[in-house]
């Protein structure tokens, strides 16, 4: 298991796995790989990584990209001039699937294997590009604090995953000096009102791993709380699966509130 390879070590960055072979591998995003060609994935963000971005410069900056998956974020920054530390799940962390009664505890099961061959892409690509990002495992709720301070924290189609997307904005955010980059997909008329909507119906129990439809002004809302209150909205479109047009919001947040200490516990 990727996790215990991290505990193992001791240290708090996963050691890397040397996967060779794409095989056993989970690729959420197409990828250009040295040797292998375009591994086509889930999501095509070749090509609007800058639009997903909202056109924030990470060249010289330390980042952290939260929720990585198979890493084209934290590939891309890192090849803009970042210092990129990515952070996920690994098979030993559970994925907040939605807990639906009427459906037996498979759900759960499936999903450790999709996070570990997820894990395994990322390495794949670590790998065959060379990259020299730094890997954390764990859960966006508890983000640990021994990561040090970050100049940008980067939360890619993220927030609708998880139950609490607060609380995850507010573990990254307390270890971020500058800026929150925050791209969802655009999916509710927001009117410009706060709003999210609960995604989870128990009349199909489909949607395991979605919880929320989150719109731009909410976003905005909850960055403001903690700390980031200047804010600007970009929209783009992103490619899913072959091609589809999947419109997108990104929010890029200031820090206008100094980054404090955490207080003793
Ligand atoms: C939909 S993918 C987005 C991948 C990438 N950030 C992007 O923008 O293309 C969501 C990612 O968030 C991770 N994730 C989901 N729930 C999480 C949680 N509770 N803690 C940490 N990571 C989580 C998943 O493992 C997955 O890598």
């Amino acid at each position: 298991m990727t996790d215990t390879k991290q505990s193992r070590s001791g240290s708090l960055y996963a050691v890397p796995q040397a996967v060779e072979d794409p095989a056993g591998c989970y690729f959420y995003h197409t990828m250009e790989i040295p040797g292998h060609g375009t591994i086509p994935g889930d999501w095509d963000l070749r090509g609007g990584l800058k639009e997903y971005l909202g056109g924030v410069e990470v060249r010289g900056k330390r980042v952290l990209d939260v929720g990585a998956a198979s890493g084209c974020v934290s590939f891309y920054a890192e090849s803009e001039g970042a210092e990129v530390v990515s952070y996920d799940l690994s098979d030993g962390n559970g994925w907040d699937i939605v807990p639906y009664a009427r459906l037996g505890d498979d759900q759960f099961r499936l999903k450790v294997d999709t996070i570990r061959r997820l894990n395994r892409a990322y390495w794949f690509c670590h790998r065959a590009t060379g990259s020299k990002a730094k890997m954390v495992f764990g859960t966006v709720y508890a983000i640990p604090r021994e990561i040090g301070d970050v100049d940008v924290s980067i939360f890619g189609s993220i927030l609708l995953h998880v139950r609490d997307p607060f609380l995850a904005l507010q573990s990254a955010l307390s270890l971020t000096r500058e800026t929150a980059v925050i791209a969802e997909p655009l999916k509710i008329p927001s009117g410009g009102r706060p709003v999210m909507e609960f995604v989870p119906d128990s009349a199909t129990a489909e949607k395991k791993e979605t919880w929320w439809l989150l719109t731009p002004e909410i976003i905005q809302r909850f960055i403001a709380v903690l700390g980031f209150a200047r804010s600007e909205v970009f929209f783009h479109t992103q490619k899913y699966q072959g091609g589809i047009p999947v419109k997108y919001f990104t929010v890029v947040g200031h820090r206008t509130e100094a980054l404090r200490p955490e207080p003793e516990k």
